[in-house]
């Protein structure tokens, strides 16, 4: 059987997701008014960026998405390409929402709709990313990466988890069931 070099990030996926629905059910209520828990969106915001982008997002542009490219695809005008642009544009929508959470917690209070728009929009694009890498990127990845390919990409994945601190995916497991039960 050829090593799976997708398991991993598709259980990943599952724990963006899971942060992703507390921002869709929370960001409308910000936007009435009715929630306005900044540090939800500031635990929301280092999840995103530590776990999503730097732990998630680094093992598929350093590792998996480099193999593809390796393995043929083009690094422009590719799937790998359009990946690689909506990491970016989920970059965007976070630090405008950050950008706005500070404004609020300093005393802002026209800027909810901001808040809100912007996980919103985060999460839209996020789902539809991860949707396309689930079903298509992922399965692609299983079907043309050669044997011989897969032992450096667990290597290059094991890395990424040696750059974390012990517990690190416990811990945002932990917040974001901290979050499920608010
Ligand atoms: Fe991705
Ligand atoms: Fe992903």
């Amino acid at each position: 059987m050829k090593a799976d070099i997708t398991k991993a990030l598709v259980e990943e996926h599952r724990l963006i997701l899971r942060m992703i629905a507390l921002l869709e059910k929370n960001a409308p209520r910000t936007a009435e008014g009715k929630y306005l828990n900044w540090q939800f969106y500031l635990d929301g915001i280092d999840f995103i960026r530590q776990y999503a982008d730097r732990f998630h997002h680094a093992k598929e542009e350093d590792v998996l998405f480099k193999a593809l490219v390796d393995n043929g695809m083009p690094k422009e005008n590719s799937p790998v390409a359009a990946m690689l642009m909506e990491h970016d544009q989920g970059r965007s929508f976070v630090r405008a929402m950050e950008a706005a959470v500070q404004e609020a917690q300093a005393g802002r209070t026209d800027n909810y709709q901001t808040i809100a728009d912007n996980a919103l929009g985060y999460a839209a694009l996020l789902q539809d990313h991860i949707s396309k890498e689930d079903d298509i990127l992922y399965p692609l990845s299983e079907r043309v990466i050669p044997e011989t390919m897969r032992n450096g990409i667990l290597q290059g994945y094991q890395a990424a988890e040696g750059q974390v601190s012990p517990g690190f995916g416990i811990r945002y497991d932990a917040i974001v069931t901290q979050y499920e039960q608010e």
